[in-house]
């Protein structure tokens, strides 16, 4: 941010402006909204405060803080991980930079799961394949009061974010978080078993917005050479996990859709469906066990 911001008086209108500005510059998308939260976060108001008091002057401390934000937003870091939290599902979610920023995207694969559960009060076992903040795992679980689920994460970090957003979200005594290579040391069967693997190709993630090459762990975004090698690894051990008439439903990349189904038919699944994302993309596919395709669980 400008220095004169520093050490003077400015109102809140005023240091939004130049706030704004600054982001602007740095190539930030939505330059005043995000300078618009982040100056919330400082006063620790909510927006009414600013939009209802652009006169209003602000202290040293303040403008201090203030541009610290702006600094940080300004090289490109996500205002998720400048507050440390990001909504999702309508949950509040502790972010950190151990784990991807969960997105809007995935509530794709959310919805289309649910829609599949015809009885949501039912004793459901959930697996969630590379857990990250939990955020698949935690956000069915505040739908399905009955169930029980288990997130699976190679990273410790990760694992110790999603116990975290847990215990916050007081479902802890139904969510157990365990370190593992997708599904490669489980026994057991699961009724539904979700996944957001990492699937964007290694050679793309240069070139992807600095908002998430950057701050994004590289663990959850590579999905090697093709995208796929994620995939690769898990359909097959999901589909030994996955119980009759289960739902295993897995978030895609643009175009991976008819890629990753051919790996479900593959490890024998049956393919259910496909969702789309707000931008009409196929975002998530969905796919049961053929043996127990009149099993209940399903829709
Ligand atoms: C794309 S992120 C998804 C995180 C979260 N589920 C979400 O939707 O925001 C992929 C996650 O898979 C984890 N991961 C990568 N390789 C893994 C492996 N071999 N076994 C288990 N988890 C893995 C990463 O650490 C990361 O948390």
């Amino acid at each position: 941010m400008n220095a004169p911001i520093r050490g003077r008086q400015t109102t809140i209108g005023a240091a939004l402006d130049r706030a704004a500005a600054s982001l602007g510059t740095a190539g930030v998308e939505q330059p005043r909204r995000d300078a618009r939260l982040l100056l919330a976060e400082t006063l620790g108001g909510g927006a009414a405060l600013i939009t209802g008091y652009p006169e209003r002057r602000l202290d040293a401390a303040d403008v201090d803080r203030f541009a610290v934000l702006i600094r940080r937003r300004s090289a490109r870091e996500p205002v998720s991980r400048i507050l440390g939290r990001r909504e999702f599902w309508g949950l509040t979610l502790r972010v950190t930079p151990h784990v991807l920023d969960p997105r809007p995207d995935s509530e794709t694969l959310v919805e289309a799961v649910l829609a599949r559960i015809e009885d949501r009060d039912a004793p459901l076992q959930v697996l969630d394949l590379g857990t990250g903040s939990g955020c698949l795992l935690l956000a069915l679980l505040s739908e399905l009061p009955w169930a029980r689920g288990l997130g699976v994460d190679i990273s410790p970090s990760a694992l110790a974010n999603a116990r975290e957003n847990a215990r916050i979200l007081d479902l802890s005594s139904r969510a157990e978080f365990r370190r593992g290579d997708w599904g490669r040391e489980l026994v057991g069967s699961w009724q539904v078993i979700v996944s957001n693997p990492p699937y964007i190709m290694e050679s793309a993630i240069a070139d992807l917005a600095p908002e998430v090459a950057r701050y994004d762990p590289n663990r959850a975004l590579s999905g090697g050479a093709d995208g796929l090698v994620a995939y690769r690894s898990l359909v097959p051990q999901a589909a030994r996990l996955l119980g009759p008439g289960g739902i295993l439903a897995l978030e895609v990349g643009a175009g991976q859709a008819d890629e990753v189904e051919q790996l479900l038919g593959a490890a024998g699944l049956l393919g259910l469906c496909r969702a789309r994302d707000l931008t009409g993309t196929d975002r998530c596919v969905l796919a049961t066990s053929k043996a127990g395709i009149s099993a209940n669980t399903i829709g």
